[in-house]
């Protein structure tokens, strides 16, 4: 990585402030003066600012209640995205864990731990997810076990679930699986409508209620304990 981007990631200013810190002689690779931001780096040197040791973050985990509006991908375009909502200098190394649509709200996990999010959706691992589904019609005691034994969709039956009537249109959902719609699928084959989709759990960690809509919170040590197991 450039020195100046590899300055910048890690929150010593914007790549302009950063050149000219470096133009100062301020930056050492070493125990050498560099000056020329394109100096390539890998993040194993001794860098520094002025005497300050400059390092990057590793291992950033983020629990996100995402707002409606945003699209879960990191790629920049006229959409607002959840990497956008975080406010880290290395943003640009974060993603979020699986996706959720434009308009689900709630909990989703912002990394920069490719392994980790890779586990997480590893279908093999068949992790719960669990959502709370705002239906247009009444849903049935049928649907119910529907839902619970597995829905033919087009392109797989979904496995056993665990289904929740909470009011006449108002299911808790738990899935092991994280296809493409799926929720909003699975209710669509019973002839209804999802018109409300919140995300409360994953892998067994619930959404923080002190989190409002587009609020997000560092996971605590023993929170990425359990999400490592
Ligand atoms: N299922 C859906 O239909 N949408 C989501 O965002 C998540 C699960």
């Amino acid at each position: 990585m450039r020195l100046d981007k590899y300055l910048s990631n890690a929150g010593e200013g914007s790549r302009k402030d950063v050149k000219s810190i470096m133009k100062k002689g301020r930056v050492t690779v070493g125990q050498k003066v560099i000056k020329d931001p394109k100096f390539e780096v890998d993040g194993s040197e001794e860098i520094r600012l002025d005497d300050k040791k400059v390092v990057l973050e590793n291992g950033i985990y983020i629990m996100l209640n995402k707002p409606k509006g945003v699209i879960s991908s990191t790629e920049e375009g006229p959409t607002r995205t959840v990497i956008d909502l975080i406010d880290h200098p290395q943003s640009k190394d974060l993603f979020p864990v699986g996706r959720l649509d434009k308009d689900t709200t709630g909990l989703l996990f912002i990394t920069d731990d490719g392994k980790l999010a890779h586990e997480l959706l590893s279908p093999r691992n068949r992790i719960d997810k669990t959502y709370i589904a705002d239906l247009k019609d009444d849903v049935s005691e049928s649907d119910i076990s529907m839902l619970e034994q597995g829905i033919p969709l087009k392109d797989f039956t979904t496995a056993s679930a665990v289904a929740v009537k909470i009011s006449s249109r108002k299911v808790k959902l738990t899935i092991t699986e994280g296809k493409f719609h799926q929720v909003k699928r699975m209710f669509q084959y019973l002839g209804n409508e999802v018109v409300d989709l919140e995300r409360i759990e994953f892998a067994s960690l619930g959404l923080d209620d002190g989190l409002r809509r587009g609020e997000y919170r560092r996971l605590t040590e023993s929170e990425i304990d359990i999400l490592k197991k």
